[in-house]
């Protein structure tokens, strides 16, 4: 904040401003005019649904509770599913989600969880909460064909075996043998299509404190005796490296290279070093600016992790999965502390849209990405409490987000105002954030975000040629703080934005501070 006033107030003097932030230079006075120049012939990347992916581990109630209530719960449910959580994930039209963890999957028996003898557990991760393992295989594979998306299934390699996993495997997709006829039993004939296979979790930590020479050498047994049955075709991906561990992906490329199809990187926005990772509601504004610098920096760390992919594997064979990112503040108050439960405000969303506005850039080698979590857990797009359910902000951002999916990203100039400089693991931030794509009819799609707390900004986007209409949304609301709550469920929300005008090929507008708008050409 203190630093906005200045600029502000140095604006009005006409005085060049020199901030103390960042590393010490200036920054330039604000002029709160921003230019976005679009280049639609230079289109050539698609976005894949799958960059809008989702995650939900046994984690205090992102299943139980938050999707799972089971069929005899008086929440109103369709087979154990919460009605209003599928309402919900339905609306955001979910490609793909990643389960059963985390740190869940490296100690996760999936037998356990078929059947009608099901063990409890103590999820020792998460709380040491007994896990009576309800929601298991058919539950969670069910779940995808009736939201119609991938499942993404985190194998256990810390504490289980090669033939636990390609067991797994076998019970789900194969059409005969002793695993078909078990699933048979307990009531599916037919092989689900499980798409997406993780060789473990975080094998560096809570999935084993492997070295990446080992993991190597253990993913390469694991995925050779994953194989595929009948139709179906597994994408394998291995446990990838913790943000700014680039050695991790480097031994993996050189000692896996082709055997994996993919490869994760997780990165949070928070500063794990500290005791307090801040609350979720109350923050001041140089937290506010600390928060989306940490969140712009994943775009440095995709880029290396990349140039180490294209020194192995120049085509792009391997792609790199964002498999698990968000904000990570300290739990509400009264909840348990292992359980990660975190309201969302705008300061959330705006880390979601701008974070996708560096996702979109590097498609040719992202093929995914699982925000953390989906429901109840971290940055999630819904919370849940009783019979009661909210969406949150971030829940709005994939929803305007969508009409991205599959379309082709434009590249383009953005020109607006530095509000703070780089600084170690701070990226750069810029008053404007933004992603234009275009579908296969050629109509455009244009998000622009404002991250400034306090001013608004006159927006010019030079879209290159004439004629063009749009309808247009708004996520916005009074405080960056606001949030939506059990008593106050719809206090953040859309609403049209019909403040623009189109003329010739300039299409210009005003975006509130702290908002984020979204374009669609008619
Ligand atoms: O998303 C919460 C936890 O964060 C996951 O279980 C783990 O993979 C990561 O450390």
């Amino acid at each position: 904040m203190k630093r906005l006033i200045l600029a502000s107030l140095a604006a009005i003097a006409g005085l060049a401003l020199v901030s103390c932030a960042g590393n010490g230079g200036a920054i330039p006075a604000p002029t709160n005019t921003a230019t976005i120049t679009i280049h639609p012939d230079q289109a050539v990347n698609v976005i894949p649904d799958e960059l809008y992916g989702q995650f939900a581990e046994h984690l205090g109630s992102g299943i139980y509770g938050g999707i799972w209530v089971g069929k005899n719960s008086p929440i109103p449910n369709t087979d154990g599913y919460r009605n209003d959580v599928l309402e919900a994930l339905r609306e955001l039209k979910v490609p793909v989600i990643r389960w059963p963890g985390g740190c869940f999957a490296d100690y996760y028996h999936w037998e356990d969880g078929i059947g009608d003898n099901r063990p409890t557990m103590v999820n020792s991760s998460w709380g040491g909460t007994v896990e009576n393992n309800s929601f298991g295989t058919h539950e969670f594979l069910n779940l995808c064909e009736m939201l119609g998306c991938e499942p993404y299934i985190s194998g256990n390699v810390g504490s289980g075996s090669v033939q636990e996993l390609a067991n797994w495997v076998l019970y789900m997709t194969a059409d005969g043998g002793k695993w078909a006829d078990m699933r048979a039993k307990n009531g599916r004939k037919e092989p689900w299509k499980v798409k997406y296979l993780g060789v473990g979790n975080e094998s560096w930590g809570c999935g084993g404190q492997m070295t990446p020479e080992y993991y190597a050498g253990e993913y390469r047994r694991y995925a050779e005796y994953c194989r595929d049955y009948g139709g179906n075709h597994l994408f394998k991906i291995a446990s990838g490296a913790s943000d700014y561990d680039y050695n991790w992906t480097e031994v993996l490329m050189s000692g896996i290279g082709q055997q994996m199809n993919g490869v994760g990187v997780h990165y949070y926005s928070t500063d794990f070093s500290k005791p307090s990772h801040g609350s979720a509601t109350d923050f001041d504004s140089d937290f506010y600016y600390w928060t989306v610098g940490k969140s712009m920096g994943i775009e440095p760390v995709i880029q290396k992790h990349i140039a180490i992919m294209d020194k192995y594997d120049p085509e792009g064979h391997v792609k790199l999965l964002i498999d698990e990112w968000g904000t990570w503040w300290d739990v509400e108050e009264g909840t348990n502390p292992g359980h990660l439960f975190q309201q969302n405000t705008m300061r959330d969303a705006i880390v979601a849209s701008t974070s996708f506005d560096i996702f979109h850039k590097y498609t040719e080698r992202i093929n995914m990405t699982n925000i953390a979590q989906m429901v109840n857990v971290l940055q999630a797009m819904l919370l849940t409490q009783d019979d009661k359910m909210v969406k949150t902000p971030t829940f709005f951002v994939y929803k305007m987000y969508n009409t991205h999916r599959r379309n082709k990203y434009v590249p383009a100039e953005v020109k607006s105002d530095l509000l703070q400089k780089e600084d170690g693991k701070l990226a750069e931030v810029h008053a404007i954030s933004s992603t234009t794509s275009i579908s296969d009819a050629g109509k455009l799609s244009i998000s622009v975000t404002n991250v400034n707390l306090d001013n608004d900004v006159d927006v010019t986007v030079n879209l290159g040629s004439n004629g063009k209409a749009f309808t247009a949304e708004i996520l916005n609301s009074a405080d960056i703080k606001d949030y939506n709550s059990f008593d106050n469920p719809d206090k953040v929300g859309t609403a049209a934005f019909s403040s623009f005008t189109v003329d010739g090929s300039k299409l210009t507008f005003k975006i509130p501070a702290h908002s984020i708008v979204t374009f669609v050409e008619k």
